[in-house]
């Protein structure tokens, strides 16, 4: 099996800059590249901490969909998030 893997760096939006479609921007270019690669679902992960719910907000606003929930994963109440997204090809199908 082949695996390919593309990274995302979510807080690469500067907090000055964010809510103005940078991190959408990014995120659309990054699962384009991904499509190009033959990719067909992305994954991504970021914590289950207060703090996050904007970032969480963020990527279901983008389509993703959580897909697991780690308890405890980085330190005793702060949890690990994965959501997943399936792209769909250039001609619209899975
Ligand atoms: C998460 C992050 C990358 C989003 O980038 P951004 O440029 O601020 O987001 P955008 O302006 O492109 O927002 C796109 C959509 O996401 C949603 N969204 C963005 N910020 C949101 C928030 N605070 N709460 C809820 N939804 C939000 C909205 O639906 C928005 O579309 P809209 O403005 O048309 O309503 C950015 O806020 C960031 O760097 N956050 C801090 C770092 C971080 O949390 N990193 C994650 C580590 S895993």
């Amino acid at each position: 099996m082949k695996f390919r893997e593309e990274v995302f760096a979510a807080d690469a939006v500067a907090p000055g800059d964010r809510g103005h479609g940078v991190g959408r921007e990014l995120l659309r270019r990054t699962e384009a590249r991904i499509r190009a690669a033959g990719g067909r679902q992305v994954y991504i992960e970021t914590s289950s901490r207060a703090q996050y719910r904007p970032t969480q907000g963020f990527y279901r606003a983008a389509g993703y969909l959580r897909e697991a929930y780690l308890e405890d994963f980085y330190r005793p109440g702060d949890g690990k998030l994965i959501y997943r997204k399936v792209l769909l090809g250039p001609d619209g199908l899975k």
